[in-house]
């Protein structure tokens, strides 16, 4: 029996606190990695970027205000996942009434600190608010596209990834769809209608099948979820990626971990690690897991699930990244040192159309660069929101002028050794040395004096380019 049907729910010891003090283990980290990596980054969120990757958590609105938990938060992770606040007993907790307060928090707190957001989750049978359960079929089927539809629409160009359909395959040897009140009522074709959905939602948003127990290549339950992939690719069923949720045992993730995430992304989809934890944080065991994310082109980000041992739903068992005195682990400078040891750049699929990272306002770790601005009907402005040896993040400022525009494209040269390597929020041409980048669906339009932003990552140093904006 595998580790999350065992223990689900036994999360009542006390965690011990273990680990070295934050300071002391980030001096351990720097020492090593400058030993043999000079390029080492020195937070989780910087060195995955490095491999255009994304290192996330998972965050509770009501921890925001606390400034232990978010000086780490915002040193180190780059995608935040709301623990509950989007899910649907929060969102529309009765028919029709939707409550998008306390996620919005979480969502304004990644704008203000330039972290993208992963949209968690639409359709799933836990934090269901009953009445959804005690609907007819057809009621249900109108119900779930309108919760759906609103709740990716609040979002609409905040999210860089939706997990559409949660957990709806069974464990054990089935490889079928467990019993729920989707299943129950509206049967096999659910979880492709929610897809259908939601793309007509947000043509953008990057769509996520997300599930517990698909990490060992062989399970049941792991072919049961790749046949629907393959099946929904096959019939042009919009799916973009799929999450391994990666809740392990103490003996870390399964050999076969890696093969299966590489047989998923060889379907067409990315992959991710959505709510990484390890019993016990051996070091191997997260070092592993990494790994196996590293190794695969199409892995392009991993979020752990919460911060600190004592913010984790499984928190007798320490197994995160910080104790609970918010010092860094063992565990994480294994993880920090395998992430500043990637070769290799992540290539995300876009499968979508575009890409959508979500806004990313806010701070400017790299120093700011303003960059020239174009006249006419809009302007731009760039600045530097990250940067590391050989590569940095690029955030433009998209302002309408004093008419409203329907539609934009900024323009430059890049210097000499920089490629941009991902865009978020627009759409990419380069030819040469020109780069140019197009508005997407939901932010060509800017009333007057209106602004939007979109993002990018590149290899190179940052410099500041001559930008114009038509
Ligand atoms: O908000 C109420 C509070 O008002 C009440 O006093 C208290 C009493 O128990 O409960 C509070 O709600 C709890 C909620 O977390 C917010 O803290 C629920 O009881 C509790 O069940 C809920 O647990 C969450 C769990 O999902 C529910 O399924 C965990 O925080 C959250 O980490 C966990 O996350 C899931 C992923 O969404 C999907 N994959 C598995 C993962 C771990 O179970």
């Amino acid at each position: 029996m595998s580790w999350f049907k065992r223990e689900h729910g036994g999360r009542s010891a006390v965690a011990a606190i273990t680990g070295l003090a934050a300071s002391a283990a980030l001096a351990v980290v720097g020492m090593g990695t400058f030993a043999t990596h000079a390029a080492a980054a020195g937070s989780l969120g910087s060195a995955a970027a490095q491999s255009g990757r994304y290192f996330g958590t998972a965050v509770p609105a009501g921890k925001l205000g606390t400034s232990a938990y978010s000086t780490i938060l915002d040193r180190e992770f780059t995608m935040i996942t709301p623990e509950n606040e989007m899910k649907w007993d929060t969102t529309e907790p009765s028919r029709g009434n939707f409550n998008f307060g306390p996620a919005d928090q979480i969502v304004s707190h990644a704008q203000a600190h330039g972290q993208r957001m992963r949209g968690h989750t639409l359709v799933w049978h836990n934090q269901l608010p009953s009445w959804v359960s005690n609907l007819s079929a057809s009621d249900l089927q109108s119900a779930m596209d309108n919760h759906i539809t609103q709740e990716m629409t609040h979002y609409k160009g905040k999210i860089y990834a939706w997990d559409v359909v949660n957990e709806a395959f069974a464990d054990g040897g089935s490889g079928q769809h467990r019993s729920s009140p989707f299943q129950d009522k509206l049967g096999n074709g659910f979880i492709e209608h929610a897809f259908r959905t939601a793309r007509s939602a947000d043509a953008n948003a990057k769509l996520c099948y997300n599930d517990y127990n698909i990490e060992n290549w062989s399970d049941a339950k792991t072919q049961g979820v790749y046949t629907m992939v393959k099946d929904f690719k096959s019939r042009g069923v919009p799916i973009d990626c799929v999450g391994f949720q990666s809740h392990f045992g103490n003996s870390g993730p399964p050999s076969s971990f890696q093969t299966t995430l590489s047989n998923f992304a060889a379907l067409g989809v990315d992959v991710q690690l959505t709510e990484l934890d390890i019993a016990q944080a051996g070091t191997t065991q997260y070092t592993n897991t990494v790994q196996a994310c590293l190794n695969v082109a199409r892995c392009t980000g991993i979020t752990v699930w919460g911060i600190r041992d004592s913010d984790s739903w499984r928190s007798g068992d320490n197994p995160l990244l910080f104790d609970s005195n918010g010092n860094a682990k063992p565990a994480y400078t294994s993880v920090l040192n395998a992430l500043n040891s990637a070769t290799g750049t992540a290539t995300g699929g876009t499968s979508s159309g575009t890409t959508n990272g979500g806004t990313t306002s806010g701070t400017t770790t790299g120093g700011t660069t303003t960059g020239g601005t174009g006249g006419g009907a809009c302007t731009a402005t760039y600045s530097t929101t990250n940067s590391w040896s050989g590569g940095y993040q690029g955030e433009v400022k998209v302002t309408a002028g004093s008419a409203a525009i329907s539609g934009w494209t900024v323009r430059w040269t890049l210097s000499s050794g920089q490629s941009i390597t991902q865009v978020w929020s627009g759409t990419l041409s380069t030819s040469g040395s020109a780069a140019s980048v197009t508005n997407v669906s939901y932010n060509g339009s800017l009333q007057p004096s209106a602004s939007t932003t979109f993002g990018f990552l590149a290899n190179g140093t940052p410099s500041t380019p001559s930008l114009t904006c038509s």
